[in-house]
């Protein structure tokens, strides 16, 4: 392709010098044919990339595609079902909540009902009346001094530094409306989370907000920052389900000299917290943390994120509570299929326990432990719908955490741009020119309602199936698609033919 590229450069050159001169037309256009020709050579002699090599203009296409292929994706080619992770549907129906408009959809279901994946919520003939409050449950263990009342619902840990200034401010005015908490992530708190609403901080590997000068845990600053009124729970990160066994990423281009200082590192490089705590290294050492964290925050309830991977080590962390007599006020167990803003491709794909059986081992291990009832259980992993709320508190969770919920309600489009700062909708970047576009007195307004109407949505599942509480919901209000497989052999006995005789 090389030879051709020359051969049709010079040609072109030439009929551009003729015509221009013929024409008497601006020297311009020959002079930018002339500009490409030398682009060109210059590719065609270097040695980084070989589609320039062998292509030396046309294999800017191939770049040009490449950036855009997820909106190609997004606009042209995905169905309504389609899409990764969230689908179209999933995501509308965040939009819609969000902006407060009609919710519905037209016509009927899209989905295949008729399959062993399917799965419902058993109805009741005989409905119970919607509760018009939205539910809140009591955090605190027998060691708490400061219980807090918390949402259903509330925002999943994501940093400032994963997000822009103005999606944190939006989340957290949001919050503050609606009255539930947010999480900051492991960026650290900053005056961006201080803006009225509830505040869960969480502390991470990095210790960022709370670390000494070698980058350890920091008691007294953690005691300053942890007694802020607006401060009302405390989560100690041990592992998050896109990137369990791997500590956060923060990218350079995004540690701007701003973060950079909040989290006393050095600005425009890529952050990696360590895997692992420096205080604590096992079972013993996270539960005598607890204990710490609550007394320096004068008895504020505290509790540990985790995504599973070693069952046995849960249980290990179980023993050792009662070894202790001391218990965390609450436990997030966060799925595989959670989301970050960056992490290795191996780490999301194929590391940790996905939230369903995750959440059910958690609560039943507590149970077993006869320590359920000291300790709140919360859980993220997908939470976006009133549906997906109603089944974790089904499998057995007290609360839930969203993330990209939240995410989609600020106006986040799925451009799969978090990693790189270049979220067009100004979400997930700290380019000011970008973060611009997201005005926060609008997005806190469809964070509010984000999160007011899909708790209403789970209100009305609930009323839907007979129940009065969450309380009752249990998994016996679910179906699947597998158990009419059976049905349908119980009931249509032909099909079977000998196999049933026997
Ligand atoms: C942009 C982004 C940043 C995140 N940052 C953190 C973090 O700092 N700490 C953490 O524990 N989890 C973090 N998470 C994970 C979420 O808190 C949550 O556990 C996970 O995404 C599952 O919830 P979701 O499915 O609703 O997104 C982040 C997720 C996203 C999408």
């Amino acid at each position: 392709m090389r030879k051709q590229f020359f051969i049709f450069g010079i040609t072109f050159l030439l009929l551009s010098i003729i015509i221009t001169y013929h024409y008497k037309y601006s020297i311009f256009f020959p002079l930018t044919v002339f500009a490409l020709i030398l682009l060109g050579i210059a590719n065609s002699f270097q040695h980084k990339h070989a589609i320039l090599r062998n292509f030396p203009l046309l294999g800017y296409f191939r770049y040009l595609f490449e950036f855009i292929a997820p909106e190609i994706q997004q606009y042209f080619i995905e169905r309504s079902t389609d899409g990764k992770p969230f689908s179209r549907n999933q995501r509308s129906l965040v939009y819609q909540r969000a902006k407060n408009i009609d919710a519905t959809t037209p016509f009927g279901t899209q989905l295949n009902l008729n399959h062993a994946d399917y799965e419902g919520i058993k109805h009741s003939i005989y409905p119970a009346p919607v509760n018009e409050e939205l539910p809140r449950v009591i955090v605190g263990g027998p060691d708490c001094r400061q219980p807090y009342s918390a949402s259903l619902l509330n925002i999943s840990a994501m940093s400032f530094g994963s997000l822009s200034e103005n999606a944190i401010v939006a989340l957290n005015k949001g919050a503050a409306k609606g009255n539930f908490y947010h999480n900051t992530g492991e960026g650290g708190l900053t005056d961006f989370h201080l803006q009225g609403g509830d505040v869960t901080w969480q502390i991470g590997t990095g210790y960022f907000g709370c670390r000494d000068d070698h980058g350890n845990f920091s008691a007294e600053k953690f005691a300053v920052k942890s007694n802020n009124p607006l401060v009302k729970m405390i989560e100690i990160k041990l592992s998050q389900g896109a990137k369990p066994g791997h500590g956060g990423v923060l990218p350079a281009a995004k540690n701007t000299e701003q973060i950079a200082r909040i989290r006393d590192v050095k600005p425009f490089t890529t952050i990696l917290s360590p895997p692992g705590h420096s205080v604590f290294s096992d079972a013993k050492g996270l539960i005598q943390f607890v204990a710490q964290l609550r007394e320096l925050s004068n008895g504020k309830p505290i509790g540990f994120k985790l995504c599973i991977g070693h069952t046995e080590e849960f249980e290990t962390i179980c023993q050792e509570m009662i070894h202790q007599n001391c218990y965390p006020d609450f436990i997030t167990v966060d799925g595989a299929e959670g989301g970050t803003g960056a992490a290795p491709l191996e780490f999301s794909d194929g590391v940790g326990m996905p939230l369903e059986p995750a959440l059910i081992f958690v609560n039943k291990t507590l149970v077993r432990f006869d320590i359920r009832s000291k300790i709140r259980l919360i859980c993220s992993g997908k939470i976006i719908s009133g549906y997906s709320v109603l089944k974790a508190v089904a499998l057995g969770a007290d609360m839930c955490n969203s993330a990209r919920g939240f995410m989609f309600s600020l106006g986040c489009i799925q451009a799969l741009r978090c990693n790189n700062n270049q979220c067009p909708t100004g979400v997930a970047t700290q380019d000011k020119m970008l973060m611009k576009g997201l005005v926060v007195t609008d997005k806190s307004e469809r964070v509010y309602h984000f999160h007011k109407n899909t708790l209403h949505s789970a209100n009305e599942l609930l009323a839907a199936a007979g129940k009065k509480s969450f309380s009752e919901a249990d998994i016996n209000i679910f179906m699947r698609g597998d158990e009419f497989k059976k049905l349908s052999d119980l009931y249509f006995p032909d099909i079977l033919g000998n196999a049933l005789k026997e």
